[in-house]
């Protein structure tokens, strides 16, 4: 049975370029768990935070996780937050294989800051609130199987690594 690739890392990471480039390269579909959600909900994210709060976003985050786990040979593409789920781990690496890319919070301003569909970091501190929870979230990132640099504008490089590692296990 073929593994899934699972990207997960920070917002603005590159999680969905990376997921569409691998999906091209091994003609694999992609499956993005925020996507999954706005479409069982029938809203965006921003509105669901805003309409239900953020314990009911990750509830169905939590039920969109289980359900893909289950797929095999997929590219999982998942939403900044599934790692604060040790339950949402744990599914994803019964048959996936968990990528964690890793940018910095200075990097990842810089790519998000003139963005605004993002609800967590619509604050008036938006980096005090990356370094914050790049703070919390580290360790638990930390857990994938393979840490992936992707600091680099450029995504050919996560790409070659995560295809290398992929093929190898
Ligand atoms: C979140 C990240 C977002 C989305 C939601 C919450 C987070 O996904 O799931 O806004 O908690 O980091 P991206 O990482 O794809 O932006």
């Amino acid at each position: 049975m073929k593994k899934n690739i699972v990207l997960i890392g920070f917002m603005g990471a590159g999680k969905s370029m990376i997921a569409e480039e691998l999906s091209r390269r091994l003609k694999a579909q992609v499956f993005s768990t925020d996507a999954q959600i706005e479409e069982r909900q029938g809203c965006s994210i921003d509105e669901i935070f805003k309409i239900k709060g953020e314990a009911y976003f990750r509830e169905i985050e939590k039920e969109v996780i289980e359900e893909l786990s289950l797929r095999c040979g997929v590219i999982i593409d998942c939403g900044g937050g599934v790692v604060l789920s040790e339950e949402n781990l744990q599914n994803l690496k019964v048959n996936g294989i968990v990528f964690y890319l890793e940018a910095m919070p200075e990097v990842i301003y810089q790519r998000i800051k003139s963005e605004t569909h993002r609800p967590l970091l619509r604050v008036p501190d938006p980096f005090g609130a990356i370094k914050k929870l790049y703070q919390q979230r580290s360790p638990l990132y930390s857990q994938a199987d393979h840490v992936i640099d992707a600091n680099d504008a450029s995504i050919e490089g996560p790409v070659v690594e995560i295809l290398k590692l992929y093929k190898n296990s």
